[in-house]
């Protein structure tokens, strides 16, 4: 049965509270929370006040997806806002290897990210060391957006990889995730589902998550 991962992106700012009670009570396993800092997306979310905001009520660990610039200025600041997982982008680490030691010495799950035109084979030395790998099905930036279909070999290739070197590592999906997609990419081999506007704009979000609980 697949992790699912509700990013909160998707839901209703004004109501956040009812929004994470709703997951709480769904049999969604983790929160996705997405930051994002108009440098390295050209968008932007939110920041730490509201993670914590999420981290009081939440129930379930928070998965935490950062798309910025020098992510290690902020590590700590995620373990003090509530952090399980902390996944950063390839795109944005030229010193990945201490990125992810500097996420483990906090004593939380560190993650990768690649986007939709970075191939897999940039992992072979670093897969060993990582808790998860974070495959972009969009370009990251924005909730709603139409999925890419090359996501789906990717995921083929980075569980080949898993299995030659022996990792551990959990595959999650990220962007334009619904029953359809879903369904493709755990039949590729993926672990994790997040999804967005699936979920919360939907009439009923918890029989959503049900469906992709039962992919
Ligand atoms: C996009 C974010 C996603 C986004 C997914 O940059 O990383 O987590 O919320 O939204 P959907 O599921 O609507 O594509
Ligand atoms: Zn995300």
């Amino acid at each position: 049965m697949a992790i699912i991962s509700p990013s909160v992106l998707a839901c209703d700012f004004a109501n956040i509270q009812s929004e994470v009670e709703m997951i709480n009570k769904s049999n969604a396993d983790w929160f996705h929370i997405d930051i994002m800092d108009g440098v390295f997306v050209p968008n932007i979310s939110f920041g730490f006040p509201v993670m914590k905001a999420i981290a009081k009520h939440a129930t379930k660990p928070l998965d935490v997806h950062l798309m910025i610039v020098n992510p290690d200025n902020y590590i700590e600041d995620c373990k003090n806002a509530g952090a399980e997982w902390v996944t950063v982008h390839y795109e944005a680490c030229p010193h990945l290897h201490r990125t992810i030691q500097l996420i483990k010495s906090h004593g939380m799950k560190a993650g990768v990210a690649l986007n939709p035109h970075t191939p897999i084979s940039v992992l072979e030395e670093i897969i060993t060391d990582l808790d998860l790998v974070l495959i972009m099905s969009v370009n990251p930036g924005f909730g709603g957006q139409s999925f890419i279909e090359g996501a789906i070999p990717k995921v083929t290739k980075l569980k080949q990889l898993i299995g030659e070197k022996g990792a551990s590592t959990l595959i999650e999906i990220d962007g334009g995730v619904n029953d359809k997609t879903g369904k493709q990419l755990l039949e590729a081999g993926a672990d994790a589902l997040v999804a967005g506007s699936y979920v919360f704009k939907s009439e009923n979000p918890r029989t959503i998550i049900d469906i992709l609980k039962a992919l």
